[in-house]
């Protein structure tokens, strides 16, 4: 795999200014590689039935992430932090 440092930094400098940070880009630009490569990043793919049934409980499903996680959906991709 190809390393983004110049996009992982900018990624990362962002997330520790703000809670939702927006990774938009063409199809096949590589947001979805970029955001599994993040590290101490979890992804989330909302494709999933069992990760929409998790988050049925939000309660239960910011309990359950890391500090630091990934929710994606179809069209976009951002960090989420658990208790913002
Ligand atoms: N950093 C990378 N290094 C190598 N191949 C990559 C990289 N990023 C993306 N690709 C290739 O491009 C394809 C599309 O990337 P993907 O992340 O799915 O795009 P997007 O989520 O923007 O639609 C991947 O399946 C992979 O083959
Ligand atoms: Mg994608």
């Amino acid at each position: 795999m190809i390393k983004r440092p110049f996009w992982t930094d900018r990624l990362v400098a962002a997330w520790k200014q703000a809670s939702i940070v927006w990774l938009t880009g063409p199809r096949r630009a590589g947001k979805t590689v970029l955001a599994q490569s993040l590290p101490d990043a979890e992804f989330l793919n909302c494709d999933l039935p069992s990760l929409a049934e998790r988050l049925r409980d939000p309660e239960s499903f910011f309990r359950s992430v890391k500090k630091s996680s990934w929710y994606w959906t179809k069209c976009i991709s951002f960090p989420i932090r658990a208790g913002c």
